[in-house]
């Protein structure tokens, strides 16, 4: 089939490449000349393990073309995906659909036979209704269909996730697109995953009430750890405890700092904020909210008994992505933590195996280190902020002689035990 990807960030790349994996035809549309040339060239603009060699393999296939050419592109494909952003409103809590609406607009304006125009970005309900109108101002209803396919797509895991989903969600409200879009997933159908066909505002929704499912459960099991910290229970046990049970599912149980990324807080955000709209109060999803925001200054509140002194203290602090097997810092927690540790005068020297940020440029008394072991020689308290696999072998008594020794293992990567064998005080999240 002949596909076109609008936008070219997380969604759109991945999407696109792995669609052309699979033998489809496929454009990568930006506006941003820079990055299509790049892209062109095989240059990826984001960390994604495993993306850069099948970009390269299904450009040299003929498969997959990149381009700032939308209207063309849109002229050329059967399936368009809109894969542009959706971020938090300025001084709001709901989404910014302007670029979905902007795309919307401008496909309007190349309908040349009979499309489908699938929003993958993550979109409040009823978006595909509002787009549906926009469209149908300068094009015949009869030659378009507006169709609602959520990503769920994990950054380090996206191709993967893409290739052998737990589920593929469909959401339109007729049958015509209903078939071409089964057949253009029949690949990955046969591979196992399973097909949820809904109409397009269930699909909408499906995608919020997911991410905001999963943030719950981090969110909950956050709490729990705090409760296991006071009462000298190991939250590992109990995520093991509980998780077995499989009406609760032992994944996302995982204790540690706030949660992050560039999807689970805007969309806990914007699924209240259209529940809002609709005059139906969230509760759930607005404690999870508040008390996602409170766990930054509460692991701050823990750094303190910790560390007491912050003065003059060398702090070592492993990986600032939101998480591991990423290079993006969108609301990580890394934002809140080392700024204020340079505020109290902590000297800071920072690793992370996807290098520098900018994000740090400015912060006083913040350096990068180009190795672990550049980052933690001379260490007063090492903080273990993501879990790469690279943090998981460290010989701490190898790289550090300091008697005095302190790590604060925000992801409980390492056993206490074994640490404290070494001479080095341990500190974990629930335990
Ligand atoms: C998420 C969803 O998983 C994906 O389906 C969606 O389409 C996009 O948003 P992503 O943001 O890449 O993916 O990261 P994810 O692995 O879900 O983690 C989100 C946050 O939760 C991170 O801050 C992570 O550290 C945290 N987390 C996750 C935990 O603290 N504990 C866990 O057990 C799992």
């Amino acid at each position: 089939m002949k596909l076109c990807m609008i936008g070219t960030g997380y969604v759109g790349l991945v999407s696109g490449v792995c669609f052309s994996d699979l033998g489809n035809d496929v454009i990568c549309v930006d506006k941003d000349n820079n990055k299509i040339n790049n892209l062109k060239n095989g240059k990826i603009p984001i960390y994604e393990p495993g993306l850069e060699e099948l970009v390269k393999k299904n450009i040299k296939n003929n498969r997959l073309n990149f381009s700032t050419n939308l209207k063309e592109s849109v002229r050329k494909s059967d399936i368009i995906f809109i894969c542009v952003g959706t971020p938090t409103k300025k001084n709001s809590n709901s989404a910014d659909l302007s670029q979905v609406y902007s795309v919307g607009k401008e496909i309007s304006k190349s309908i040349n036979k009979f499309k489908i125009i699938i929003t993958k970005s993550t979109v409040p309900v009823t978006t595909g209704d509002d787009l549906e109108k926009i469209i149908s101002k300068k094009v015949n209803k009869r030659l378009f269909s507006v169709v609602s396919n959520p990503e769920f797509l994990r950054e380090g895991e996206a191709i993967r996730d893409f290739i052998y989903p737990d589920r593929v969600v469909v959401g339109s409200n007729e049958e015509k697109s209903k078939k071409i879009l089964r057949n253009l997933y029949s690949p990955l159908i046969s591979k196992g995953a399973k097909y949820v066909s809904t109409n397009r505002r269930a699909a909408e929704l499906i995608k919020y009430a997911s991410n905001a499912f999963l943030a719950t459960k981090i969110t909950f099991i956050n709490e729990i750890a705090n409760l296991c910290e006071k009462t000298g229970i190991d939250v590992e046990d109990i995520s093991i405890g509980i998780g077995l049970d499989n009406r609760i599912g032992s994944r996302f149980l995982r204790a540690g700092p706030a949660y992050g990324g560039s999807c689970f807080p805007k969309d806990t955000k914007a699924i209240v904020s259209t529940a809002d709209k609709f005059k139906s109060n969230l509760s759930v999803i607005k404690s999870v909210i508040k008390s996602n925001q409170n766990r930054s200054d509460l692991l701050l509140k823990r750094l303190h008994s910790i560390i007491k002194k912050f003065n003059n203290k060398k702090v070592s602090f492993l990986g600032v992505t939101f998480k591991a097997n990423t290079d993006d810092m969108r609301d990580s927690s890394s934002l809140k933590i080392i700024p204020y540790l340079s505020k109290r005068g902590a000297k800071i020297k920072y690793y992370d195996p996807t290098g520098s940020k900018k994000e740090f440029n400015n912060v006083k008394n913040v350096e990068y280190a180009n190795s672990i072991q550049n980052c933690i020689s001379g260490s007063d308290v090492i903080i273990i902020h993501t879990e790469w696999n690279d943090f998981k072998s460290i010989n701490f008594r190898k790289l550090s002689k300091n008697k005095k020794l302190i790590i604060y293992d925000m992801r409980n990567i390492f056993s206490p035990t074994k640490i404290e064998k070494l001479g080095i005080k341990y500190f974990g999240i629930g335990r």
